[in-house]
């Protein structure tokens, strides 16, 4: 392990996990650890210094740090997203919260042994927003980090208990503790919409069904789409997810006045981003085969998010809108990954 900082990424083998990382190797300042519960692949395990196959919610596996590295931000990717966390909401529990509890349990000791703050960056979600019906969310609009926050699912309820647990490890942990305090946790979450790669497919989530439909379309299969659709909840092109998280990792402390952001992109219906694939595609059938307790869910997230606040804090703005992110980033890439 060299004398370098390292960036510690939890959930390493996930979708975002691979374009962090990926991110994390191209900018080349940092080593990377990685830990996830399966062996990672070997396009990550090559790129990183560590590889750990653990599971986040027990200490032993952050414990198996090379006790030499220096971290300085550990990113707690490591989830159980929301559809798959209302098929089983106590190992959801045990994911998303016990999971975050021991990484910024880590941090907190790590803090101590590099003396200097140590930051993790939390992914949150759309997820944290609850709306009652869909006269409420068409009423609301673009919610702000402040507004509807009352999720309906476990996923939800995780996620905002997270970005609640992580402000109170950085803001007041601390004072109550009797021991010599550490630098300690700079806490940071991004609250992101629905993300869309050209590389990967996401896993148990519920705004699966564009990336579900885009992989299907590039391989002329036809697609039965599990929400309505005109179903409208926000989205984001993977890199720009990925820029978000590095943007606000390194924004300088006194520039936030909040420890929670919400970032945007675009906010296509099923019908209205079909019709974009449909110029390029051959015409692969989109059928509905909706689902009562997905939709339910999509139909509590707000239509779009007000990302003001990221904007201004910190100098945010999506390189891709909609069709940047279909014509420029997913059309190309997804046909020639499936073309080989
Ligand atoms: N993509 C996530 C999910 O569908 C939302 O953050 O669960």
């Amino acid at each position: 392990m060299s004398g370098r900082m390292t960036a510690l990424v939890t959930g390493a083998n996930g979708e975002l996990g691979h374009a962090l990382i990926a991110r994390l190797v191209e900018e080349g300042s940092r080593d990377v650890i990685a830990i996830d519960l399966r062996e990672p692949d070997a396009s990550i395990a090559s790129k990183c210094a560590q590889v750990i196959v653990g599971d986040v919610t027990q200490r032993t596996t952050f414990e198996q740090v090379n006790p030499s590295a220096r971290v300085d931000s550990v990113f707690h990717l490591a989830a159980l997203l929301s559809t798959a966390s209302e098929k089983n909401p106590e190992r959801a529990q045990s994911v998303n919260v016990d999971g975050l509890i021991q990484a910024l349990t880590f941090a907190m000791a790590h803090s101590a042994r590099v003396d200097r703050r140590v930051k993790v960056l939390f992914p949150s979600s759309i997820a944290a927003y609850g709306v009652a019906s869909l006269e409420a969310k068409s009423a609301l609009g673009a919610a702000n980090e402040t507004q509807a926050s009352e999720p309906t699912t476990m996923y939800g309820l995780n996620k905002r208990y997270g970005e609640q647990l992580g402000c109170y490890f950085s803001e007041r942990y601390r004072q109550l503790s009797t021991e010599a305090n550490p630098p300690g946790v700079d806490f940071r979450s991004i609250r992101y919409p629905g993300i869309i790669s050209a590389f990967t497919l996401p896993t148990g989530g519920t705004s699966d069904y564009l990336p579900e439909y885009l992989h299907a379309a590039a391989q002329g299969k036809p697609y039965a789409c599990f929400v309505r659709g005109d179903t409208r909840v926000p989205f984001m092109a993977m890199p720009d997810a990925v820029r978000a998280l590095l943007m606000l990792e390194k924004a300088a402390p006194e520039t936030l006045t909040q420890r929670v952001y919400n970032v945007t992109a675009c906010n296509p219906t099923p019908v209205e981003f079909s019709k974009l694939l449909q110029k390029a595609l051959p015409p692969a059938a989109l059928s509905f085969d909706v689902s009562a307790a997905r939709q339910r869910i999509v139909d509590s997230w707000p239509e779009q998010l007000d990302d003001q606040a990221a904007r201004k804090d910190w100098g945010w703005a999506p390189t891709m809108g909609l069709d940047e992110m279909v014509n420029e980033y997913l059309l190309p890439n997804v046909v020639a990954r499936y073309a080989r």
